[in-house]
C-alpha cells in the first residue's frame, strides 16, 4: 500500500520550494529593474499561495510511473503551475468571470489592480517557457519538446481556445456536446499536458504515453464538472473563490443542463475509466488511481 498523503506532501514542498525560488529576486540577478519587483510580488502573491497543486503533481508521478528521475522533472512541472496560474489570473478579470477572490485570498486584480494583474499573468506565461527551457540536466529535445507541447497546449487550439467557447456559450443553452468540447480545452489541455511533460522527462514510449492520455481525457473532465458542482453546492471559504459564479454569469455547465445528481454520476464513471487507464502501470499505478478518487471527492 502506498503512502498517498506521504507523496502527496513531499511532491507539494518539492513545487512550493521551486516556484518560491524562481520568483525570488536572487533568480533574476543582473536584471533588476522597478518593474521587475512589482511583478515579482505579484507572481508570488498568486504562484506562492496555496493551491492543490494537482497539474505539477500530474507530471512529477507520471515522470516516476514512467521510469523517471521525478525531480528532473520539477522546472517541467513548475512551467505547467505558472500557466495554471496564469490562467486563474485572467480567469478572474472583471472582462472575464469577474471573481474576487482566489486561492483563499483577493484577487490578482483586487490586489494589485487590473493592469498590474494582466502583466503578471503574462509574466507568469513566460517566465513558465524560461523554466522549462533552463531545466538542468534535462537534455535539450526533451526540452524543446516539453516546451513546445505546453505551448500548443496553453494557447489559441487549446487552453484559450477553451476559454473563448466558455465566454462564448455565455446566456445561451450550450448543447451538451459544445460544453464537452469547451471544457476538454478550457480545463482538459492543460491537465493533458501536465502528464505528458512527465512522460517526456522519463522518455516514457508511446504506450504510456496513450494510457496518460486516456487517464487525463477523464480526470480533466470530471475535474471542470465537479468543479462546476461545487460551484453550486459548497461555500467560498472551503473552496477559496466565490461560489454561484457560473450561475451569476449566466454559464453553460453539466450542472445547468443535467442537474447534480447526473453530473455527478458521470463524473463517476469517467473516474472509473481513468482508473482503468492506469491499470498498464500494475501496482506503481496506485497513487494515480487514489488521486482519480481524491479528485471525484475532493471538496476544494
Ligand atoms: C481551477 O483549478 C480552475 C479549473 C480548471 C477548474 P484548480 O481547482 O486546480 O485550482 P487550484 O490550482 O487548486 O487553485
Ligand atoms: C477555468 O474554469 C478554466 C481556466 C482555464 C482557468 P472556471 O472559470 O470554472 O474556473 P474557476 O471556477 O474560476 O476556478
Ligand atoms: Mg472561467
Ligand atoms: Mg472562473
Ligand atoms: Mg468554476
Amino acid at each position: 500500500m502506498i503512502d498517498f498523503e506521504k507523496r502527496c506532501a513531499e511532491y507539494v514542498s518539492v513545487i512550493n520550494g521551486a516556484a518560491d525560488r524562481c520568483v525570488s529576486a536572487s533568480a533574476f540577478e543582473g536584471r533588476e529593474s522597478e518593474g521587475l519587483a512589482v511583478m515579482l510580488k505579484a507572481m508570488d502573491y498568486s504562484l506562492g499561495n496555496g493551491g492543490k497543486r494537482i497539474r505539477p503533481m500530474l507530471t512529477l508521478e507520471f515522470c516516476r510511473v514512467c521510469g523517471g528521475d521525478f525531480k528532473k522533472a520539477v522546472p517541467f512541472a513548475l512551467g505547467a503551475e505558472m500557466i495554471h496560474t496564469y490562467s486563474l489570473i485572467h480567469d478572474d478579470l472583471p472582462c472575464m468571470d469577474n471573481d474576487d477572490m482566489r486561492r483563499g485570498k483577493p484577487s490578482s486584480h483586487k490586489a494589485f489592480g487590473e493592469a498590474n494583474a494582466l502583466l503578471a499573468g503574462d509574466s507568469l506565461l513566460t517566465l513558465a517557457f524560461e523554466t522549462v527551457l533552463s531545466a538542468e540536466g534535462v537534455d535539450t529535445d526533451k526540452k524543446a519538446r516539453a516546451g513546445f507541447e505546453l505551448a500548443k497546449a496553453a494557447g489559441c487550439s487549446g487552453m484559450i481556445a477553451g476559454q473563448v467557447m466558455d465566454l462564448a456559450n455565455e446566456g445561451k443553452a450550450a448543447p451538451l456536446e459544445n460544453i464537452r468540447a469547451t471544457d476538454r480545452l478550457k480545463t482538459g489541455e492543460m491537465i493533458r499536458v501536465s502528464a505528458l511533460l512527465g512522460c517526456i522527462a522519463a522518455g516514457a514510449d508511446d504506450e504510456k504515453i496513450k494510457a496518460a492520455e486516456r487517464y487525463c481525457e477523464n480526470i480533466g473532465l470530471a475535474f471542470q464538472i465537479v468543479d462546476d458542482v461545487l460551484d453550486v453546492t459548497s461555500d467560498s471559504e472551503t473552496l477559496g473563490k466565490p461560489v454561484g459564479s457560473d450561475m451569476e454569469n449566466g454559464k453553460s455547465t453539466y450542472v445547468s443542463l443535467l442537474g447534480l445528481e447526473e453530473s455527478i454520476r458521470f463524473a463517476r464513471e469517467l473516474t472509473e475509466k481513468a482508473k482503468e487507464a492506469v491499470g498498464i502501470f500494475g501496482s506503481e499505478g496506485e497513487f494515480l488511481a487514489e488521486l482519480a478518487d481524491r479528485l471525484l471527492n475532493r471538496k476544494s
